[in-house]
């Protein structure tokens, strides 16, 4: 695993990402991480709040075009987040809180397609009102992303994180 680790840190791309005082490097790379971030959170949260009764005069149906935009988001997100783990691949993989928010992730990403589903299922009845079940996922996915955020956050502030775990 050491031996990855070093590897990774010294890959062409984690080295220009660290090291290079290009305005396309670190700068760049980290915006690209959080426009992505901005897509899939935010027309996720569009989603969830459509969702849970605001502007109801959207019908269920066509929300569902709305998830090829939120991969891509994703995407470009996580190829961003790929190249800054690379380049402080020592650190953040010894980060606890780094640890926590890849966890968030992962549910995160299981609870959007187990909403999507749950959308395609209430737009088969012909309501544009969301059954319970659909609210709780729409729920989950604002407070998942919303901690996902803090999460990365906090990544930059290890003495804050370790204070709060004792
Ligand atoms: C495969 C997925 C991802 C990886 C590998 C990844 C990795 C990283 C890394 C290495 C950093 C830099 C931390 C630092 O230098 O202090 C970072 C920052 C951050 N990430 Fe991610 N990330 C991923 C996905 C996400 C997602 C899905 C979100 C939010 C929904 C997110 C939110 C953030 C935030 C808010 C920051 C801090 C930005 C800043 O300090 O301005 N990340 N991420």
């Amino acid at each position: 695993m050491g031996d990855f680790i070093q590897w990774l840190e010294g890959t062409a791309i984690a080295t220009f990402v660290r090291e290079s005082p290009s305005i396309f490097a670190y700068t760049s790379v980290l915006s690209l991480h959080a426009m992505g971030l901005a897509v899939v959170v935010g027309v996720g949260a569009a989603i969830s709040l459509r969702l849970l009764g605001l502007a109801r005069g959207i019908p269920l149906a066509p929300l569902l075009k709305l998830y090829p935009l939120m991969w891509i988001g994703f995407t470009v997100n996580a190829l961003s987040g790929i190249a800054l783990l690379a380049a402080s691949a020592s650190t953040m993989l010894a980060s606890v809180i780094f640890l926590i928010k890849l966890a968030l992730i992962a549910v995160a990403l299981v609870n959007m397609e187990l909403l999507r589903h749950r959308i395609v299922v209430d737009a088969a009845t012909g309501t544009d009102v969301a059954a319970p079940q659909t609210r709780g996922f729409a729920i989950a996915a604002l407070v998942l992303w919303g901690a996902v955020i803090v999460a990365g956050r906090l990544t930059a502030y290890p003495n804050f994180v370790s204070s709060l775990f004792g």
